[in-house]
């Protein structure tokens, strides 16, 4: 794997890992990007298929939900059985197997997710999700949870199927909608709260696979940059972000295997 990446990319790895092994809080923001290995299309990759003529926008706000709930109900019904059978790949593998060694070290490793999948548990991870879980359902007018979606009861074989009728609550007979971030909503305060900390206290921020461009999340690495900490960038197309100390320009599926290997190595 190592001769296929350029010395220069190697060199940067190494340097991350040096400076990594030196450090102890690290905080870590996984987007889209550390899924896209797994099979999931990114929010910025153009939808297939069914949903091709809508926009991720027109579908997951408060105002599209209630213009036509069963539009957007579907799509994330649509959304659950084409991600439900989709498993972690060498870049969650890496954290989760970072996180389990962390245990005996001195590091104190904070992952975040923007992602709704829940691939980083899969794979063994601790991991605060900061836009909610495609898997959980609430009421969207009371705000009860819903019992767990069909996820639990998920075959492997991709037979079950995520029915795109309606359901109500029993409370209050409100619509039941995904417990999910919706565009112009709020981030939910626990969850924000620790990433927030995380960033505030960190000695090393790592954004993995994210655009940053959805605010607050996309921030938090402005916040640790400004309290000191060092950047790293783990996109195969980095962003224009201008405080990153060390990018890594590859697939995360790539770039995290080798980087814990280096530093388990040091
Ligand atoms: P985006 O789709 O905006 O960005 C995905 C990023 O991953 C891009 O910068 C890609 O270059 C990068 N990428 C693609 N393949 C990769 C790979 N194999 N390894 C590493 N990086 C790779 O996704 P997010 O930044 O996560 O919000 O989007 C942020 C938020 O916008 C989402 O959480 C969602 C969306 O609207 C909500 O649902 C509230």
């Amino acid at each position: 794997m190592l001769a296929e990446l350029s010395p220069a990319l190697i060199a940067e790895v190494k340097l991350a890992a040096k400076l990594l092994k030196t450090k102890q809080r690290i905080c870590l923001l996984t987007g889209a990007g550390i899924s896209a290995e797994s099979g999931i299309p990114t929010f910025r990759d153009k939808q297939t298929g069914l949903w091709e003529n809508y926009t991720a926008e027109e579908l997951a706000t408060p105002e599209a939900f209630a213009r036509d709930p069963k539009l957007s109900w579907s799509w994330y019904q649509w959304r659950r059985q084409s991600v439900a059978d989709k498993k972690p790949n060498p870049a969650h593998h890496a954290l989760a197997q970072w996180q389990y060694d962390s245990q005996t070290s001195a590091q104190q490793l904070t992952l975040i997710t923007q992602n709704v999948d829940d691939l980083h548990e899969q794979s063994g991870s601790t991991v605060t999700h900061l836009h909610g879980n495609l898997w959980r359902n609430r009421c969207n007018q009371c705000g009860v949870p819903h019992q767990n979606h069909a996820r639990d009861s998920y075959d492997n074989d991709n037979t079950v199927q995520f029915e795109d009728t309606l359901i109500t609550c029993s409370h209050c007979d409100g619509y039941i909608r995904p417990d999910i971030v919706w565009f112009g909503e709020a981030l939910p305060m626990k969850e924000w709260q620790i990433a927030e900390d995380a960033a505030n206290n960190c000695e090393v921020f790592i954004s993995i696979g994210t655009s940053s461009i959805v605010y607050p999340a996309a921030g938090l690495a402005q916040l640790a940059k400004q309290n000191g900490a060092h950047v790293i960038e783990i996109n195969p197309n980095p962003t224009r972000n201008t405080i990153v100390d060390i990018t890594l320009a590859e697939k995360a599926g790539i770039i995290l295997p080798l980087l814990v290997q280096e530093m388990t190595q040091l």
